[in-house]
């Protein structure tokens, strides 16, 4: 989060934003559900201008081996940034920020996941943001989840996540990248709606108790939104294949 420039105003008069959208909605966002031939399971999404692709491979035998649990799989998550995906050049590789996405990530997800059905193996999930404008960890999570019902691992529920956060004084969901740098606050919220649990939850920034309370619901909300369109996402591609078959 930086100084906001005095002139830049990220509200309009009318409670616009810098992108068109209201306070309350969401950017655009496509799912895409077996994009990978190689992967076991994979899904590609765009969300408002982020572009990320997330990789599933297990469950497989571990290497190195001394990671191994004999009585569960582990979960292995990888976050990464392409160079070219951010408007500076990003120094390829594991960065302090990388490593510690990759980190909530994998805790946003595991919660989902039967691991206790694979013991001795690793589950391994590839998170590439292709192109980045805020908000890619809520992306990435959401890919993620689709990528891991591709696979076929059993799962408790879908994970789904959105940001709120706080611009000009209002809070709003689903921050852009001006909104992001200049705003006051970001709350990234991973949830499994059927039981209501929430898996991640950060916050970035300046806010009341009140409004953190507030923006953590608005969040949600988000989130359940989100969660539709991974169900959707995931029944079109199998009834696709079932149509086919027949
Ligand atoms: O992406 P997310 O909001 O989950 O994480 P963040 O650390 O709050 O980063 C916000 C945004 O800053 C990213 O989505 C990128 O658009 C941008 N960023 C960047 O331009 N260069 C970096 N090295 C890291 C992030």
């Amino acid at each position: 989060m930086m100084e906001k420039p005095e002139e830049l105003k990220l509200l309009d008069e009318k409670g616009y934003r810098i992108d068109g959208r209201k306070k309350y909605e969401l950017r655009k966002i496509d799912m895409k559900i077996g994009v990978l031939k190689n992967a076991n399971g994979s899904a590609y999404v765009e969300w408002g201008k982020n572009k990320i692709l997330a990789a599933v491979y297990g469950p497989r035998e571990i290497h190195p081996k001394h990671l191994q649990r004999s009585d569960r799989a582990i979960l292995r998550v990888r976050y990464n940034m392409a160079p070219f995906s951010v408007e500076e050049r990003k120094k390829p590789g594991p960065d302090r920020r990388s490593v510690e996405i990759s980190k909530v990530i994998r805790g946003a997800l595991e919660p989902a996941l039967i691991l206790e059905l694979f013991p001795r193996t690793s589950i391994d999930v590839f998170i590439e943001v292709l192109q980045a404008d805020a908000g890619t960890r809520v992306a990435g999570i959401v890919a993620a989840s689709l990528a891991l019902a591709d696979a076929g691992i059993p799962m408790k529920d879908l994970v789904s996540a959105c940001a709120a956060g706080k611009i000009e004084d209002e809070l709003v969901l689903d921050l852009n990248k001006e909104e992001d740098n200049y705003g006051s606050a970001d709350v990234p919220v991973a949830i499994m709606p059927i039981k209501n649990d929430i898996t991640l939850l950060q916050m970035d920034g300046y806010l009341t108790k009140e409004e953190f309370l507030e923006a953590v619901k608005l969040a949600i909300k988000g989130a359940k939104a989100v969660y539709q369109k991974q169900r959707e996402a995931l029944k079109e591609k199998y009834l696709n294949i079932i149509s086919e078959e027949e």
